[in-house]
């Protein structure tokens, strides 16, 4: 991530695009890696991620951004923060989750989101 801020110029957008993105998880970790090599101030002002899928039940888990402990297991100590108690759940904090647009894309059909920095599509091309 720091190398491929570098080669942008200071305050010019962060765009990047989760393709087949399913319940989120690729969505909400590319967005703390983000704030962590930027800063969350930086963050909040530059990046939007499109996350997008062709199922819709996969959306509908991935928008509220709400994950079990046993889901967030994995995720970094240092990472915690970006998370907040929910019901007995986590849920992303709302600050770095509203960058984040889903949307409904099947990529055999749909034109493609333009001018990404960064496309992420693991797990999909299979
Ligand atoms: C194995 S999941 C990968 C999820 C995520 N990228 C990850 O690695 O955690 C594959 C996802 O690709 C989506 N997918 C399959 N065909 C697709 C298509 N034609 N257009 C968009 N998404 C598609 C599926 O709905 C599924 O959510």
């Amino acid at each position: 991530m720091p190398q491929k801020l570098h080669a942008k110029r200071p305050n010019e957008p962060v765009r990047v695009w989760s393709a087949g993105c399913a319940s989120g998880e690729e969505a909400y970790s590319v967005a703390m890696l983000l704030a962590d090599a930027m800063g969350e101030q930086d963050y909040r002002q530059r990046v939007k991620i499109y996350a997008t899928d062709v199922d819709e039940d996969a959306l509908t888990t991935a928008r509220p951004a709400v994950y079990t402990s046993k889901d967030i297991s994995a995720v970094p100590e240092r990472f915690a923060g970006y998370f907040e108690p929910a019901n007995g759940r986590f849920a992303f904090r709302w600050s770095l989750r509203r960058g984040i647009i889903f949307g409904r894309h099947n990529l055999l059909e749909d034109a493609p989101i333009s001018r990404v920095d960064l496309l992420i599509c693991r797990n999909t091309l299979m």
